[in-house]
């Protein structure tokens, strides 16, 4: 056996008989690193005779491909072999049960909001919105609160900076109120308008029952010959859909808003159960009372002027109601500071979930 074929039978020994990775590599720079077995042959090449070089050229040439070959397959072995044992090791046992995923939970006040979005698209009407941002010509003139007004003083008004003024001088504020939706739908949909607006309002005040920022949503419905009767019936149908009883007595009160003419306030029959007040009943009734719940009036001819409509050709009636007072009658809550706390304890005691949509069909709150 020439000195060739001893080296590549004890090499070729020597791989299959590798036991690992490190083996292989040990082998393969013993054989063909700079200092490797099959190096120095190919280096003798250079001091041989030509005819000498024709010969053993070819054969170690051959050695050295076979040697590589054979290393390459079993590391490839060696590799599929210690895959097998690294995805026995890390199997995953699908009986246990997963981690619970941290999951999130629907504010009362957007699940309200949707609610009312569903109640009120069910009558026909579309949802409007507005900035926060506003101007106080929509926010108050053109809501027939002119400048000198003690209405204007109702509201505690956060102001920006007068510099902030606009183009057309007009004072920039917090939206106090969601009518300013009334001036900017009316100035730019065609009548007739069914729509409700429900968005944040800012004002300066602060306690168990009020809050600086909170939410409103206004309604608003132009058309020929509306009066409040249909007034009436759409707010019956609103809250009886809403509170999901059919025992909803309403009770109109003449009040004023400069924005309608004539005003009513709303009032609802509740009873108080285990320091609760549950909507639904004749407030004059045994164990009954009534409650202030929203606004409401025929929209003010002058308002409807202001955006340019004919107060002769078109009518309607508007209403806005506190969506934060809404979801605390609804659901239960007796602190409005906590809405907008972000504790994330009341959030998965109050909130909801984030599949479970309301639908008229199913009971809005189903
Ligand atoms: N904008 C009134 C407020 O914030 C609420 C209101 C009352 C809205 C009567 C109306 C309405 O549209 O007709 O106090």
């Amino acid at each position: 056996m020439s000195d060739i074929q001893a080296i590549q039978t004890r090499l070729m020994g020597d791989i299959a008989a590798a036991a690992d990775l490190d083996a292989i590599e040990a082998l393969r720079v013993s054989a063909l690193g700079k200092a490797g077995t099959i190096t120095a042959l190919l280096k003798t090449l250079g001091g041989m005779t030509p005819d000498e070089r024709q010969t053993k050229g070819p054969e170690i040439h051959a050695l050295r491909e076979t040697v590589t070959a054979a290393l390459g397959a079993r590391k490839a072995a060696l590799d599929a072999a210690a895959l097998d044992v690294k995805l026995a090791a890390e199997a995953i046992d699908m009986s246990l049960p997963a981690d619970a995923a941290p999951r999130g939970s629907v504010h009362p006040v957007s699940q309200v909001m949707d609610e009312l979005a569903e109640i009120f698209a069910d009558m026909g009407f579309a949802v409007a919105t507005g900035p926060e941002i506003e101007d106080d010509w929509r926010n108050f003139t053109a809501l027939n609160i002119p400048e000198t007004h003690p209405a204007r003083a109702m509201h505690d008004t956060f102001y920006f900076p007068a510099q902030m003024n606009d183009a057309e001088g007009r004072a920039i504020l917090l939206r106090t109120h969601t009518s300013p939706v009334q001036i900017r739908t009316m100035m730019s949909l065609e009548p007739p308008i069914r729509i409700i607006a429900p968005g944040r309002v800012y004002r300066s005040d602060s306690d168990a029952t009020h809050t600086p920022m909170f939410h409103q949503v206004e309604g608003l419905v132009i058309d020929r010959g509306i009066h409040m009767g249909h007034l009436k019936w759409t707010l019956e149908t609103f809250l009886k859909a809403y509170f999901e009883r059919d025992d909803i007595v309403l009770r109109l009160r003449p009040s004023y808003f400069p924005f309608t003419e004539p005003s009513a306030e709303v009032d609802v029959g509740y009873k108080q159960e285990k320091g609760r007040r549950i909507v639904g009943g004749n407030g004059d009734e045994e164990g009954h009372a009534w409650m202030e719940l929203l606004g409401s009036g025929m929209v003010n001819r002058r308002v409807i002027a202001n955006c340019g409509l004919d107060p002769d050709e078109w009518q309607g009636f508007a209403f806005g109601v506190g969506v934060d007072r809404l979801a605390m009658l609804k659901y239960g809550m007796d602190d409005l500071r906590a809405f907008f706390d972000g504790d994330l304890r009341w959030l998965s005691h109050y909130g909801f979930g984030a599949l479970s949509v309301p639908t008229l069909s199913g009971g809005v709150s189903a």
